[in-house]
Formats: structure tokens, C-alpha cells, sequence
């Protein structure tokens, strides 16, 4: 189960960390070149199949992992170890992350036009850097921290 878990845990860094670099370093300076928001729409169409499931496979396989190394949930919030740090710090990130996603969603997205485009630039740049963010976390659990 834990070699399931984490192939799936990292495909789905994969996609949503990969995903999000190609988006913040490819597609958003050409949409921000051409003030077109048409070419991070149609950039979204297709990503968004894989980038939401993998986002949720992510959370559940991530709660696993974590639950694996720390089995009392009170303990993920102690800042006593390395990996209650890192679990606490990964559930902040997932929190930012949806609220972004969420304010983006509901508030920038059906109103987005050349005008808002630069609004929705600073969204995308903040959660690749938080998705980066999970990635450095992720690879501190095994390898004694972050730094
Ligand atoms: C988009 C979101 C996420 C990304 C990109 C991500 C990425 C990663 C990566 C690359 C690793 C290292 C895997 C390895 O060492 O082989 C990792 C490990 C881990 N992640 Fe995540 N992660 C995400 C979300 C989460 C969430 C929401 C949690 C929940 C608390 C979580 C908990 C963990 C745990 C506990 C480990 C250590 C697994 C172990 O070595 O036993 N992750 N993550």
C-alpha cells in the first residue's frame, strides 16, 4: 500500500507541480505578450481534466501518508518533529491553495478579459510557487528537513 501510495503521490506532483511550471513559464508570458486571455483558457480546457483529479489524489494519498507517519492527528499540528512540521506545513499550503484556486475560480475567471489578465498572472504565479513549495516539503520528509 505504501509503494502504491507513492507512485500515485508523485504522479500527481507530476502533474499539478509540472503542470503549473509549464503554465507560469510558457503560457502565461505569451497570454501577458498578446494580452489574450484566450491562450490561458484553452491552455486550462485541457489541463484542467488532469490538474483537479490530481490535486485530489494529492490530498487523499498525502492524509495517508501522513496519518501512516503520525497515526494521532493531534500530534500533526505539535511542531515537535520533523514530520509534524513538514504534515503541518503541507496542510498551509494546501489552504492557500485553495483559496487561491477558489478566489480565481469565482472571482477572476468569469470575468476575465485583457484587463483582469494581470490579476489572474499573480494567482498563477502564487500557486506555482506553492506548488513548488510541495514539492521542497515533501522531499524534506525523507531527507531531515528543509534546509
Ligand atoms: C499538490 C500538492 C502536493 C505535492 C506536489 C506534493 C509533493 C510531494 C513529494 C514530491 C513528496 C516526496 C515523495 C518522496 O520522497 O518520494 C511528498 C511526500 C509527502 N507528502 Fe506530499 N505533496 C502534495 C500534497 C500533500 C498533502 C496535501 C499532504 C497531506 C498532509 C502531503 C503529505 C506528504 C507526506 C506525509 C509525504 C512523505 C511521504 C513519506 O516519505 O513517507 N502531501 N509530497
Amino acid at each position: 500500500m505504501l509503494k502504491l501510495a507513492l507512485v500515485l503521490h508523485i504522479l500527481g506532483a507530476s502533474v499539478w507541480t509540472g503542470g503549473h511550471l509549464v503554465l507560469s513559464l510558457t503560457v502565461l508570458p505569451r497570454a501577458l505578450r498578446h494580452r489574450d486571455p484566450d491562450v490561458i483558457r484553452n491552455f486550462e480546457e485541457g489541463y484542467e481534466r488532469i490538474g483537479l483529479p490530481s490535486l485530489a489524489i494529492q490530498i487523499v494519498t498525502g492524509l495517508w501518508l501522513a496519518h501512516r507517519l503520525m497515526p494521532t492527528w493531534a500530534d500533526w499540528f505539535s511542531f515537535t518533529t520533523i514530520a509534524s512540521t513538514h504534515v503541518a506545513l503541507k496542510l498551509l499550503l494546501l489552504l492557500l491553495t485553495v483559496a487561491l484556486a477558489l478566489h480565481a475560480r469565482l472571482r477572476i475567471i468569469p470575468r476575465l478579459s485583457e484587463r483582469t489578465l494581470p490579476m489572474l498572472a499573480w494567482h498563477v504565479i502564487a500557486v506555482t510557487v506553492l506548488a513548488v513549495l510541495f514539492v521542497l516539503v515533501g522531499v524534506g520528509f525523507r531527507t531531515g528537513g528543509l534546509l
